[in-house]
């Protein structure tokens, strides 16, 4: 039951208003803050599919209709207009820059993109066989420990030096993805140039060799952009709700981000794109063309990954655009005809025509074309997710950011309904 302002809850015989919220695009919520105070209940949501955990200005999503929008830009107009860095400082900082702002934003990062020296020898002491995730996570915790003055744990100390590491997170967390596929491969790093932009250095830094500098003749930086300016924010998933977990104990962006690499990993959320490419090939190497495995995926012997979404029951935007970017990189790479490509056509074909799918609402989301995309620009399967991570970094620090600078903020700490032993007396050992 609601009044104007109010939700009431009744239990038995009593009745507890709790005080409606509504958002700046009508999504309303009833707020249960005291709820526990008055009434001694807890709300239940496992999963947390049903709770919203703050209040945030940066990202609009509306799952039902595929909406996505950046500070109130839609995805569609920022993919097809401006760029990762362009976006990246729209999610930071909340409007879009003037040339001006522009400008020393690119420079900054720029000026960011080495290392220092002695965190080369951090790689030394990774194995070659070192998922990226786990040297990504460790090496983005470690910068914190060369720059203490931007890592104090104080939160105002902090919040006066983020926007200085804000663009060496942006930028070094590209640095650090390629200096760890060089170290896999035993090749020399390579260092940045002053004269490329984001992906063109990205790219260079991965593939250029002392003897042969990389040429990107088919457009590959441009798709890279684009795929990391569709993932630079989703709002509250998993890594991004981790990082302001992290934050909101008042620890540091650098510790925080590094925390979100790690929620970042699983296959559920970031990992999808990679499952989804090796996905692809294990139908490609059975002589499937996907209709076998879209039965395993409703009998459930599979999953369809690249497929369903918690908040969207509807087409992703993202994998509207990643798809159609998909087949311009293929083609202009020579592989219009590339066998996955087709499988993933077909998959998506069936799986849109099929009950069970139509059903469940269970759409591409933004890993289904992703990967196509990382293998035509040369990046092994094993470092998507590590591409997913350096697209959502500025999503994450302005989630760090907006926690930390809400004088309200509280530290993050859900409750539970214990389901275990009641209590009972300690047995001596031999008395087992
Ligand atoms: N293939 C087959 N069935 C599916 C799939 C799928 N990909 N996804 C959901 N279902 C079924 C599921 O079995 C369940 O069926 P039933 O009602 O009969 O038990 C129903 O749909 C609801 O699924 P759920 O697991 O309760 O949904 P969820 O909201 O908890 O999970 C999800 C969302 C993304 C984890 C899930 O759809 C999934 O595992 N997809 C594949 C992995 C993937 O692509 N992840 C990337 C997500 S987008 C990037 C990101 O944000 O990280």
């Amino acid at each position: 039951m609601t009044d104007t302002q109010n939700a009431i809850l009744r239990v038995g015989e009593n009745e507890y208003p709790c005080p409606l919220l509504t958002g700046t695009e009508n999504e309303t919520a009833f707020d249960i803050r005291k709820l526990r105070a008055e009434s001694g209940l807890i709300s239940f949501d496992d999963g947390f599919g049903n709770t919203g955990s703050c209040e945030s200005a940066i990202t609009y999503i509306d799952g039902d209709a595929g909406i996505l929008r950046y500070r109130g830009y839609p995805i569609e107009q920022l993919a097809e207009k401006s760029s990762f860095l362009e976006s990246s400082y729209l999610v930071l900082y909340g409007e879009l820059p003037t040339a001006d702002q522009l400008e020393r934003f690119r420079r900054r990062v720029q000026e960011n993109a080495a290392i220092h020296t002695a965190m080369e020898h951090h790689f030394d002491g990774f194995p070659s066989h070192s998922n990226p995730m786990a040297v990504l996570s460790a090496m983005l915790n470690s910068l914190g420990c060369y720059y203490p003055e931007m890592a104090s744990n104080r939160r105002e100390e902090d919040l006066e030096r983020f926007d200085e590491a804000a663009a060496m997170l942006l930028s070094k967390v590209r640095t650090i993805a390629a200096m760890t596929y060089r170290m896999k491969m035993g090749k020399p790093f390579t260092f940045p140039r002053r004269d490329l932009n984001y992906c063109q250095n990205f790219l260079h830094m991965m593939f250029s060799d002392p003897y042969h500098e990389y040429e990107d003749t088919a457009g590959l930086a441009e798709a890279l952009d684009l795929f990391f300016l569709l993932h630079a924010d989703h709002e509250q998933n998993c890594s991004t709700t981790t990082v302001r977990m992290v934050g909101s104990g008042h620890a540091n962006l650098f510790a925080s981000v590094s925390a979100g690499v790690c929620a970042l990993w699983g296959p559920l959320h970031g990992g999808a794109n990679q499952a989804v490419i090796e996905m692809l090939e294990e139908i490609h190497d059975s002589g499937d063309d996907g209709s076998r495995f879209i039965e395993d995926a409703k009998n459930g012997k599979a999953r369809l990954m690249g497929f369903g979404h918690r908040v969207y029951k509807n087409y992703d935007p993202r994998a509207r655009i990643l798809g159609k970017a998909a087949e311009r990189v293929l083609a202009a790479i020579g592989d219009a005809n590339d066998p996955l490509l087709a499988i993933a056509r077909n998959l998506e074909k069936s799986a849109l025509e099929d009950e069970y799918f139509i059903e469940r609402k269970l759409y591409p989301n933004v890993d289904f074309y992703s990967g196509l995309i990382l293998t035509a620009a040369g990046i092994p399967v094993e470092f998507f997710t590590t591409m997913f991570a350096i697209g959502r970094m500025p999503g994450w620090m302005a989630h760090w950011k907006e926690n930390a600078s809400d004088p309200k903020a509280r530290i993050h700490r859900p409750r539970q309904i214990y389901q275990g032993a009641n209590q009972r007396d300690y047995l001596p050992i031999d008395q087992r």
